[in-house]
């Protein structure tokens, strides 16, 4: 393992006006996806795909990192390149969800435990042989009645932990992804109370662990309410209670934070980046890892047809560059409406 490595290649996943593409749906969640525009998922609809995204003109000028899947890291373009060569060659980091998603946690009903770590040390190394410079871990908290239990929270603290420090051992750099659900009624308060209470269980686990926080991000959500909450909040209430929950919560040490979407529109997605990072004077760089608020346009706009390559790149390209520019706190609502 080599510190600096981790330390370099962490700081240009959050590089100035970049951010990261998640593109690492599982086979069960892309199926989901392209049901929404009657596509059917196969390896080659999956495949071409990623490939259109990937291959978008100018998206390096936005996009630092892209998260893969273990099927997508394998798969090559149509004239034969593999993805992560395309990607370096582009200057944009090859990353992969290690994670094996989430299951029933035992005796703690309506809870979820993320698996995955049984031979990860294996595929790390099989992985990094492929290109990949980093690694993402998705931890899922729900929000209920009696809901976060502490055991949950901790529980999934430990394994974000144990896949955090096996990455830094292999020379990756991990993403640390604790997500507290969007679902729900409660209201935004709540999603404070149980975001700070997810991360202050991470970072001490995180330490006891060893890890090098100087070679890792955190991928949280943004402390918004529930999506059925009667009360939704403002643009700067978002921002203002996820900075204050962040800064309360997250070592200075940390290099950068990169948002997950979560279920908020692309339009939403980085109207809060924006906020934040206008607010400015932060310790950490606040970026973007967005899967649906970079993708769903696109994908509406391809539907698997070659024929709509093009306008769906200019889709991909225009919210990259928005998300480019909220991280400057330069976004406007004008950007919009030079929306392809
Ligand atoms: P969304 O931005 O669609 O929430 O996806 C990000 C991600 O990688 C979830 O693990």
């Amino acid at each position: 393992m080599n510190r600096q490595e981790l330390e370099s290649v962490a700081q240009r996943l959050v590089a100035k006006g970049k951010g990261i593409l998640a593109a690492d749906e599982s086979f069960g969640t892309i199926k989901k996806r392209f049901d929404a525009v009657h596509l059917e998922s196969t390896e080659e609809t999956r495949r071409s795909y990623r490939e259109m995204l990937f291959t978008t003109p100018g998206s390096e000028e936005f996009i630092s990192g892209v998260i893969l899947f273990d099927e997508t890291i394998r798969q090559k373009t149509a004239e034969g390149t593999p993805f992560p060569d395309l990607l370096s060659r582009k200057g944009i980091l090859p990353g992969i969800k290690v994670d094996q998603g989430t299951t029933d946690l035992a005796f703690f009903p309506g809870e979820k435990i993320t698996e995955g770590l049984d031979g990860l040390r294996g595929r790390l190394v099989e992985y990094r042989g492929l290109g990949a410079r980093f690694t993402k871990w998705r931890a899922v908290i729900t929000i209920a009645d009696h809901l976060p239990t502490r055991t949950c929270i901790r529980a999934n603290a430990e394994a974000l932990a144990r896949f955090a420090a096996l990455s830094q051992e292999a020379g990756l750099v991990p993403i640390v992804e604790p997500e507290v659900l969007m679902d729900g009624s409660h209201d935004i308060q709540r999603c404070e109370e149980v975001t700070e209470a997810a991360l202050k269980s991470v970072f001490p686990e995180l330490s006891e662990h060893r890890l090098i926080l100087e070679g890792m991000l955190l991928k949280p959500n943004m402390v918004l309410p529930g999506k059925k909450s009667p009360r939704q909040a403002t643009v700067a209430e978002v921002a203002e209670a996820t900075v204050r929950c962040l800064r309360r919560s997250v070592p200075a040490s940390v290099p950068g934070i990169v948002f997950l979407s979560g279920g908020q529109t692309p339009e939403q997605a980085t109207r809060h980046l924006n906020a934040m990072n206008a607010l400015g004077n932060l310790p950490w760089e606040l970026s973007f890892s967005y899967g649906r608020a970079l993708q769903d346009p696109t994908l509406k706009a391809w539907k698997g047809e070659a024929g709509n390559v093009s306008i769906a790149q200019q889709r991909f390209y225009h919210r990259a560059k928005c998300n480019g520019a909220a991280r400057f706190g330069k976004y406007s609502e004008e950007m919009e409406a030079q929306a392809p």
